[in-house]
This record gives C-alpha cells, sequence and structure tokens, in this order.
C-alpha cells in the first residue's frame, strides 16, 4: 500500500483501488482484475472524481486486454458506468485511437494519462495560486483532491498550492451532501496535509459569505462545455448564485480533459441521477418514511456567466468563455 493519499495504482497486472465508499473509518484497497470489476468500482463510486474516473476507465481496458476480452464490449460498459464525467469519455477515446492494442501499448497509454494528469493539476494549482488573495478564506465543495484525481487534485490543488505558500488562512469544507464527499474525503485530505479547516453543512454557505468570511470560493468540475457552462457536484451552482449575489471570486479548476467543447452549452451535458437510497438511507438506516419518492442529481451545471475564471493547465481563463 503506497504511503502517500492516492485513489488507485496498477502493478503486476492488478489494479488497486482505495475504497472510497469507506473512507475514513476503513481504508480497504481492492484488487480488481477485469475490466467487469472496474465498471462496478466506478458506478458505485470506490472510485470517483472526473479525472481518477478517467484513469481507472484506461486501467480497466488493459484489465480487458490482459484477460482477452472483447474490445468494443468492454470500453461500452465501462463508458457506460457514469454518464456526467467526460474524462471518461476522454481517456476511452485516446485507447480506442491506439493502432497497437497491445497490453504494453494500452498499459503505456494508461500510464502517461496518470502521469499526465498528475502533471496538470500541479500546473493548475501553479496557475491558481496566483488568484488566492492572501491570507484567505477558502470556500469549497465534494472531492477535488488526491483522491479525485492522480494526486494533488484540481480545486483542493489550488487550496495546496496556495498553503504551501501561506496564502491559506482557513478553508470552509462543504458536506456535500448526499454522498458526503466534502465531510469524508476533504477532510481527509486537509487534515493529512494539516491546512486548518471547519467542515460546514452545505446550507451553512449562505450565512458565511453573508458574514463576510469568505474570500475565494474554488471548486472542481466534471464537464465544461465550449461556452464555460460546468457541470459538477450536485450544489456548486447554489454556491456559484452566492458568490455572485456577495460579489466573492467563484473559480473553476479543471484539467483540459474535462473540456467538452463538443457540445456549445451546459443544456447538453447529461447530468446523472442517482439511487433515491442516497438520500432516503444513512448508511443502512432507513430515515425517511418507506415509499418516499426522491429527485436524486449527482450534479448541477453552472452558467460560465457565474464563473470568475476556469483555470486549467494551460492558464486561467476568462468570460466570455470560448473553448474549442
Ligand atoms: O460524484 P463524484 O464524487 O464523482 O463527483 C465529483 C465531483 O463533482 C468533482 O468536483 C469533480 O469530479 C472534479 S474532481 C477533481
Amino acid at each position: 500500500m503506497p504511503s502517500q493519499l492516492r485513489a488507485l495504482y496498477f502493478e503486476d497486472g492488478v489494479l488497486s483501488l482505495l475504497d472510497q465508499r469507506l473512507l475514513p473509518a476503513q481504508e480497504v484497497w481492492l484488487g480488481l482484475s477485469t475490466s467487469d470489476h472496474v465498471v462496478e468500482a466506478i458506478r458505485e463510486m470506490a472510485v470517483r472524481g472526473a479525472p481518477a474516473i478517467g484513469v481507472a476507465a484506461a486501467y480497466g481496458m488493459v484489465l480487458a486486454v490482459q484477460n482477452g476480452e472483447d474490445w468494443k464490449v468492454a470500453r461500452d460498459k465501462l463508458a457506460g458506468s457514469r454518464p456526467t464525467a467526460v474524462n471518461l469519455f476522454w481517456a476511452l477515446d485516446r485507447l480506442d485511437k491506439l493502432t497497437d492494442k497491445s497490453v504494453e501499448s494500452v498499459l503505456a497509454e494508461a500510464k502517461a494519462i496518470e502521469q499526465e494528469d498528475l502533471a496538470m493539476n500541479h500546473k493548475i494549482g501553479e496557475f491558481g495560486e496566483s488568484l488566492v488573495p492572501e491570507n484567505a478564506t477558502i470556500l469549497t465543495i465534494c472531492n477535488t483532491g488526491s483522491l479525485a484525481t492522480s494526486g494533488h487534485g484540481t480545486a483542493l490543488g489550488i487550496i495546496r498550492t496556495a498553503h504551501t505558500q501561506g496564502k491559506v488562512k482557513h478553508v470552509y469544507s462543504c458536506e456535500t451532501r448526499p454522498r458526503q464527499q466534502g465531510l469524508r474525503l476533504t477532510a481527509y485530505e486537509l487534515m493529512h496535509d494539516q491546512i486548518p479547516f471547519h467542515s460546514i453543512a452545505d446550507s451553512a454557505a449562505a450565512s458565511l459569505m453573508a458574514a463576510g468570511k469568505i474570500d475565494f470560493v474554488v471548486a472542481g468540475a466534471d464537464r465544461i462545455a465550449a461556452n464555460g457552462d460546468t457541470a459538477n457536484k450536485i450544489g456548486t451552482l447554489m454556491l456559484a448564485v452566492l458568490a455572485n449575489h456577495y460579489n466573492i471570486p467563484f473559480v473553476i479548476a479543471a484539467p483540459s480533459s474535462t473540456l467538452d467543447p463538443s457540445l456549445p452549452d451546459g443544456s447538453h451535458i447529461p447530468i446523472e441521477e442517482r439511487h433515491s437510497s442516497e438520500l432516503t438511507h444513512a448508511e443502512e438506516l432507513q430515515i425517511a418514511p418507506e415509499g418516499t419518492p426522491v429527485f436524486n442529481p449527482g450534479f448541477d451545471v453552472t452558467p460560465g456567466t457565474l464563473i470568475t475564471a476556469i483555470v486549467t493547465e494551460n492558464g486561467i481563463n476568462r468570460q466570455p468563455y470560448g473553448f474549442k
């Protein structure tokens, strides 16, 4: 097991995933040896976060080739695991383009995807840090750190880089209902890096902003349309509207693998709807009346017009966005 924080690694023909459903209570590594195992792990969110999903799917294709599985069948199953994060499709498309689909070649490409993602995150951290005011109190949502990527993170990567520059006074981390990626995973990462923070209920964000306690909001992305409209974890739009109301910079951080310029605007982004039990149950315990009807979208779309800047590994983009 590696000592630094990471979501996954591929060794000796096996994909090891830190099961994020069990964090922080238990650190359990799953050893996956078929592409079907990877499909299941992505769907059930043992691995999650747009870039990490892309990397896991790439290694899923390595497993498929190793096992002599049909390329297209394995590819289509992986592509069907989660709909919103475009990094999944970006990684699979990259592998589709390989003329040599031997284990060695697919493994080399999957490793390249993983290593490039790590490098992109460090660049995002450097560009994004320049937007963070001195002595900043920063609000973020979901988990966008090492667990959601190949390392360092996107929005959390900016916080990490700004923290090493001594610019971060405090972080407020939204709980991120209903899967609580903020409470379980971002808290885990912030503690690991000894960055001072409080976890908050999502509904506490407005009162913190109204009290003048937030200087900067930063979030990740699952898919960014050509005009800058950005799909990210449900609740992100709420933060963007609030930040605009209180005149606080609202920044999105993502690698270029999260851009989808084939979509003119966010209305075309497929939004995942997840199982009702994510709301009606706390772990195994049913907390809603039996038969409660539930609407449970995993993501929302923030209009580009509400986003102060979109930071990628290539630099800082501002309105009007026109990604190509
Ligand atoms: O449902 P999840 O946990 O996969 O959603 C994750 C997010 O929305 C993240 O903000 C996004 O994927 C960026 S991760 C660097």
